[in-house]
C-alpha cells in the first residue's frame, strides 16, 4: 500500500512534531465533519471567529456556507498554519496568538460575532486555560450567539463545572463518524439563551 501525503498533510504532521500537544490530531479534519461544525452558521449571523483553524478545513465550509471571508476572524497560535492562512484567506483578518487571550483584545470595535468555530483541542489544556478561552470568546459573541466544538472524545471537552462557572450549557449538535478518528460537534452557549433550533417547550 502506498501512502500519500498531501500538502496541507505534511505541513500538520510537520506543525505536529514541532507541537503535539497544540495541535492535538496527526492530520486535518475531513469534510464530514467540517460541514457538521459549521452546519448551524449562515452570512446572516454577521461576524465569525474560528479558533485554531489549522490549514483552514472548517474556514473552506464556513465560505461554502456563505459566510463572506471579510467576515473572518481566524485565530490561530501555529506560525507555519497562520502563514499559510494569510495567503489562502487574503480577506480574512488572520491573528497569530494564543486564543486564551481573546478577552484583551479589541476585535469588532463594539461590534460582535454571531458564532465561534473551534478546532482547539480543549481536551489536553489546563482548566485555567479552557476557561479563558471560553471567557474571552463569549465576550465577543453577542446575545444568542454560539461557540461551535468538536472532540473525539466520550463528552463535551469543556467541564461541566466550568460550563456552570461561566453560565454556560452544552448541547450535542452533530456528529462526523466518518472521521479520522470519529468526532462528535457540541453547541455550546448562554444559560439564559435558547438557540433558535430549540424548540419552545
Ligand atoms: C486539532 S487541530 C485542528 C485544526 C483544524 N481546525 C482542523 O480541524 O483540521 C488544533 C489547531 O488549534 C491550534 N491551536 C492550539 N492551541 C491554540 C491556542 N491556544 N490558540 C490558538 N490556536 C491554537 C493548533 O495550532 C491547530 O491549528
Amino acid at each position: 500500500m502506498t501512502a500519500t501525503l498531501s500538502f496541507d498533510g505534511i505541513t500538520f504532521l510537520r506543525e505536529w512534531l514541532a507541537a503535539p500537544l497544540r495541535v492535538g490530531a496527526l492530520a486535518p479534519s475531513g469534510a464530514t465533519l467540517a460541514r457538521a461544525i459549521t452546519a448551524e452558521i449562515g452570512p446572516e449571523m454577521g461576524p465569525v471567529i474560528e479558533l485554531g483553524p489549522g490549514t483552514g478545513v472548517f474556514t473552506r465550509a464556513l465560505l461554502d456556507r456563505g459566510v463572506a471571508e471579510r467576515d473572518l476572524t481566524l485565530v490561530e497560535a501555529g506560525s507555519e498554519f497562520a502563514v499559510m492562512l494569510e495567503a489562502r484567506f487574503p480577506e480574512a483578518r488572520v491573528l497569530w496568538m494564543d486564543a486564551s487571550r481573546l478577552r484583551a483584545v479589541d476585535l469588532f470595535g463594539g461590534g460582535q460575532a454571531g458564532a465561534v468555530v473551534s478546532g482547539l483541542p480543549l481536551l489536553s489544556m489546563s482548566p485555567r486555560k479552557v476557561v479563558a478561552i471560553l471567557d474571552g470568546a463569549f465576550r465577543h459573541l453577542k446575545p444568542g450567539g454560539a461557540f461551535y466544538q468538536f472532540t473525539y472524545g466520550p463528552g463535551c471537552p469543556a467541564p461541566r463545572p466550568i460550563l456552570d462557572r461561566l453560565g454556560l450549557k452544552a448541547s450535542r449538535v452533530g456528529r462526523a463518524l466518518s472521521n479520522v478518528p470519529p468526532a462528535t460537534v457540541y453547541r455550546i452557549q448562554r444559560r439564559s439563551q435558547r438557540h433558535p433550533t430549540e424548540g419552545w417547550r
